[in-house]
């Protein structure tokens, strides 16, 4: 949107893009309507009412209920109607859908790196494919950024040490800015990149191109036995550490009796801080790799883990085209 030939808003390009552009402009047009209101009632007031000669006294103005409970009653009911059309779209951004695409990024001074479930890794550009709910699992090498997509109107900061997810659903191709929204050194403001929006099958033939090795559960699978993961995580049970299949999803029982639900949370602190839960009937015998371990290749080894739960985890993109969601003839063109 162009305003005086300026550019003000960028492009609408997401499913729920349109609802946060909506309750922005409820907030502004309420919030501008009484600002201008009290501006303009302070100056009329001031000119109409000010003093003419000394000795002038105004008048004894007791108070009114009526009034009171006007300008308590009104204004409460505009603040509740924000808080929940706020927490209704809030709570739609931030909850992906159970079959939204999975990909990851990974924030670094001063670049944006992303991984494709299939193999494809990707700098400060991301390829995906339009009318398909894409959810990104963010991390960080060092610093705190913030992965924005302002044309998507979602951005969530990657913080070091721990992950966090956004989602969004593009609505048509094209390509769209990336932003990195938190301030992290020198050159914060060149952390930038773009993502290509592609139809579905533009997509499929961009997965089939470039050389790759393998995907990103594959890797995993090698670092696995790089690492000597596989010497005592052995399938059967019988190994020194507990056995993978199947265990994401599940909750474990801990020394201590507590529980804990494997994500990938649980399986990023295992691997880093392995002392940190140890599972019921095992014996703190796991090396630490926190310090030893790339966050690629963190998120390699977490895949391959998922790859053994197949229940569980996060798949690859299938090959079908997302023609069965019905949601092809209702979606605007772009402009
Ligand atoms: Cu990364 Cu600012």
């Amino acid at each position: 949107m162009k305003i005086f030939g300026i550019p003000i808003f960028p492009e609408q390009a997401s499913t729920f893009a349109k609802d946060v552009d909506a309750l922005y402009f409820f907030i502004f047009t309420v919030s501008a309507f009484f600002a201008l209101a009290v501006a303009v009632s302070v100056i009329y007031f001031g000119l109409r009412y000010h003093r003419n000669h000394d000795g002038e006294i105004g008048a004894r103005i007791e108070g009114s209920l009526p009034l009171e409970l006007l300008w308590s009653v009104i204004p409460t009911l505009i603040a509740m109607v924000m808080f929940g059309w706020g927490a209704s779209v809030f709570y739609h951004l931030r909850r992906p859908p159970d079959e939204a695409m999975q990909i990851y990024a990974v924030g670094k001074q001063w670049m944006w790196k992303f991984q494709h479930l299939e193999g494809q890794r990707e700098i400060n550009e991301l390829h995906i494919p339009a009318g398909r709910p894409i959810k990104i699992t963010i991390s960080s090498e060092d610093v705190l950024h913030s992965l924005y997509f302002p044309s998507f109107r979602t951005k969530m900061d990657a913080i070091p040490g721990r992950y966090t997810e956004l989602w969004f659903e593009a609505q048509a191709p094209g390509t769209y800015h990336i932003f990195c929204t938190e301030y992290c050194g020198t050159n914060h403001a060149g952390m930038i990149g773009s993502v290509t929006v592609l139809d579905p099958p533009q997509y499929q033939a961009w997965l089939q191109g470039g050389g790759i090795e393998g995907t990103l559960a594959q890797r995993g699978a090698k670092l696995f036995t790089s690492l000597q993961c596989d010497t005592c995580h052995l399938d059967a049970g019988q190994g020194r550490g507990p056995s993978l299949r199947d265990i994401v999803g599940t909750t474990v029982t801990l020394q201590d009796g507590s529980t804990a639900v494997v994500d990938d949370a649980y399986l990023r602190e295992s691997i880093l801080n392995s002392q940190a839960k140890i599972v019921n009937g095992f014996k703190p015998l796991m090396p630490t790799f926190q310090g030893l371990i790339s966050e690629e290749n963190l998120i390699a080894l977490i895949e391959h883990v998922k790859s053994m739960s197949p229940k569980g985890a996060t798949t690859a993109a299938p090959a079908a085209p997302p023609a069965a969601t019905g949601a092809a003839p209702d979606r605007p063109e772009k402009k």
